[in-house]
């Protein structure tokens, strides 16, 4: 059951989505806690506003990311880089950063992700917050369609996405997001309406939805302006 947030601006969205992050950071006291955040255009705001008011972080706090372009960690296209300035803020040491290695062969990158959160999840992190963006097709993290989702290996916490067009990705699995206490699917702009609605009315039908189905706790945040 999806919980529907309509706000009235985006500065509204981006100021609750903060609060959620900073209360996740802070209270990251009782063992590894970790926060995925989205690539794309939606979080860069978010990212911003953070790196000019940073908040205190928990020293076993940690920055996932739900996704990566297969690209180098300087391409303007990575969502690492995105969060570059955000990080430097907020003081986070390079242990706490879990960024997909797109040094390494897409495979091998995709691999050692899932490792990483295997390991993680071995020694009794928690994930308290998933933030995940939403596309124009209804898509979230490298996640495109409901046949992919159905066939992501159950065991798998990443995994490698071959695309026809654009770059190849590495994302996380339905079965990752699953161990998100609370899963916040943001979007902003008219153009993400209809996809909203759709999962409003049936998750499942949309990519998004499905991919967060076995998450406890899913909240969809919106604004329709930009
Ligand atoms: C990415 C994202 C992806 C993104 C959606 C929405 O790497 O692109 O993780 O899932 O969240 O495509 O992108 P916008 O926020 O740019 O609309």
């Amino acid at each position: 059951m999806f919980i529907t947030s309509i706000f009235d601006t985006p500065q509204a969205l981006y100021a609750a989505t903060r609060n959620l992050m900073q209360m996740a950071a802070e209270h990251a006291q009782d063992g590894p806690a970790a926060i995925l955040v989205p690539g794309g255009n939606t979080p860069k705001p978010l990212f911003a506003d953070i790196a000019a008011n940073p908040f205190d972080i928990a020293p076993e706090f940690l920055l996932a990311y739900t996704d990566e372009r297969h690209v180098s960690a300087d391409h303007p296209d990575n969502n690492h880089a995105l969060t570059r300035e955000m990080i430097a803020a907020l003081k986070l040491a390079s242990r706490q950063v879990l960024r997909v290695e797109t040094e390494r062969s897409l495979e091998d990158a995709a691999d050692a992700y899932d490792q990483a959160w295997a390991d993680f999840l071995d020694r009794g992190g928690r994930i308290p917050l998933a933030l995940l963006g939403l596309g124009t097709d209804g898509h979230t993290c490298s996640l495109f369609t409901l046949e992919q989702i159905r066939n992501c290996p159950k065991k798998r916490y990443a995994v490698a996405v071959e695309r026809k067009q654009g770059h190849h990705r590495i994302t996380v699995t339905p079965a990752l997001l699953a161990s998100a206490a609370h899963t916040v699917i943001f979007a902003t702009g008219q153009d993400k309406a209809p996809m909203v609605d759709a999962l409003t009315r049936d998750p499942n039908s949309v990519a998004a939805g499905l991919a967060a189905a076995q998450c406890p706790r899913v909240s969809l945040w919106y604004a329709p302006g930009n």
